[in-house]
């Protein structure tokens, strides 16, 4: 990476404001997955080991209405979690800007601060100047580690940048990093696997992955508009109508670059969306819907994947989240775990991909696993972030190290 990092500038006494994205899953107060502020404890611990004078950390949760102070979305929870996992106080104030939150700071004693959730206030997305240098009015330098938010340009991800020295956290290093890799310089064979309800979700990502991939696989409910184009009978599968003629051209063009494309092509059926049911099946009946890959997709997706050193996967391949649906991509996710051991290089996009490689208790197991949900398919679509794009560049630091431009 091009971009300035922690380890780049002379954190000693300084006030460092930190965008971390805890915006995490809550039932009620209950964070169900923490992976996120997990993530964002290294850079945390390092500025205060490297003697920063104050440590403030700022993100978003959900996406409150912008008009101030909503129970549900506070960050209670996440400053709560974050002090378990550092052992130490954590301090969330009543808001994120203003001068009562100023005071607060200046009064601090605990070594590390939380401001409430950025988006009780409609600045914050907006990319509000004024919102951005108030934020930045309570540091002298800005790091940026939310890598699932560098895909918005906000105030805290991208405006900020314009009155501080900016640099990235450990986080966007490593997602950089590892997803960096995969898609521009990956070790071949490089093989994806994309699932995930809609192909309109993953146009750009396959258009951008024909130019880099060997072998595809296409399983999950975007399986069923590719089979459907291939004039094979989907049953009450989920289809995009109005994609069959794109996915069409996308299966031509991947015919031309040499790109190999496997498509599911055994089920388990249902006779409807509620069912439990499932029955395992080499074609899909009119008036039955498939939920999952069946067997013989499973292996030869496995085959392919035992050929391939690096493997980037995004979506899941079935309704994972029942019992009935569970097998395709839990099998296919405990295979990755094996081949990971084997020194294939196992990449996890975020969102649902990354929730279901938690659910199977696998989080352990993969070379990486995104902490972005939008962030990592924009990355891997070939997109620039405005989140990185904000930070200084190495070269413009001057090599002084004192972080200034
Ligand atoms: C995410 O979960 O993808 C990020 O935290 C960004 O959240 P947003 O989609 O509400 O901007």
């Amino acid at each position: 990476m091009n971009k300035m990092t922690v380890r780049d500038i002379d954190l000693k006494n300084k006030k460092v404001i930190i965008r971390v994205d805890f915006n995490v899953p809550l039932e009620g107060d209950r964070i169900t997955d923490d992976i996120r502020i997990r993530a964002a404890v290294p850079t945390i611990k390092y500025v205060i080991e490297k003697g920063a004078s104050k440590v403030i950390l700022m993100s978003h949760l959900g996406r409150p209405k912008g008009v101030g102070f909503e129970k549900e979305f506070s960050l209670a929870p996440a400053a709560k979690r974050l002090a378990e996992l550092l052992s130490l106080p954590v301090k969330l104030t009543k808001d994120c800007v203003g001068a009562e939150v100023k005071s607060e700071v200046a009064a601090a004693t605990e070594p590390v601060i939380l401001l409430e959730n950025l988006r009780f206030h409609k600045e914050e997305e907006k990319n509000d100047p004024a919102f951005a240098k108030e934020l930045a009015s309570l540091a002298d330098i800005y790091v940026n580690d939310a890598f699932g938010t560098a895909h918005r340009a906000h105030a805290s991800t991208a405006g900020i940048a314009a009155y501080l020295p900016a640099v990235s956290g450990f986080l966007i290093e490593k997602e950089l990093q590892y997803l960096g890799q995969a898609v521009n310089n990956p070790e071949r064979p490089f093989v994806v696997i994309l699932g995930g309800a809609k192909v309109s979700d993953k146009i750009l990502l396959i258009e951008n992955l024909l130019k880099k991939a060997n072998t595809i696989l296409i399983g999950g409910g975007m399986a069923y508009t590719f089979l459907k184009a291939q004039g094979i009978n989907i049953g009450n599968s989920k289809l995009e109508k109005d994609k069959v003629g794109l996915a069409k051209e996308l299966l031509e063009k991947a015919k031309a670059a040499g790109v190999r494309i496997e498509i599911t092509e055994d089920f388990v059926i249902v006779p409807s969306f509620d069912s439990n049911d499932g029955k395992i099946s080499d074609v899909i009946p009119d008036g039955m819907e498939s939920l999952d890959i069946g067997p013989k997709t499973r292996a030869k997706f496995k085959k392919v994947l035992d050929s391939a050193k690096t493997v980037v996967w995004n979506g899941p391949l079935g309704v994972f989240e029942r019992d009935a649906f569970v097998n395709g991509t839990k099998e296919i996710a405990f295979h990755l775990a094996s081949l990971k051991d084997k020194g294939v290089k196992t990449i996890i996009g975020g969102g649902d991909s990354s929730a279901a490689v938690s659910k199977f208790g696998l989080d352990n197991k993969m070379t990486h696993i995104s902490t972005g949900g939008g962030a990592s398919l924009e990355y891997l679509e070939g997109k620039e972030l405005p989140g990185i794009t904000a930070l200084n560049d190495k070269k413009a630091a001057g090599g002084c190290g004192c972080g200034c431009r």
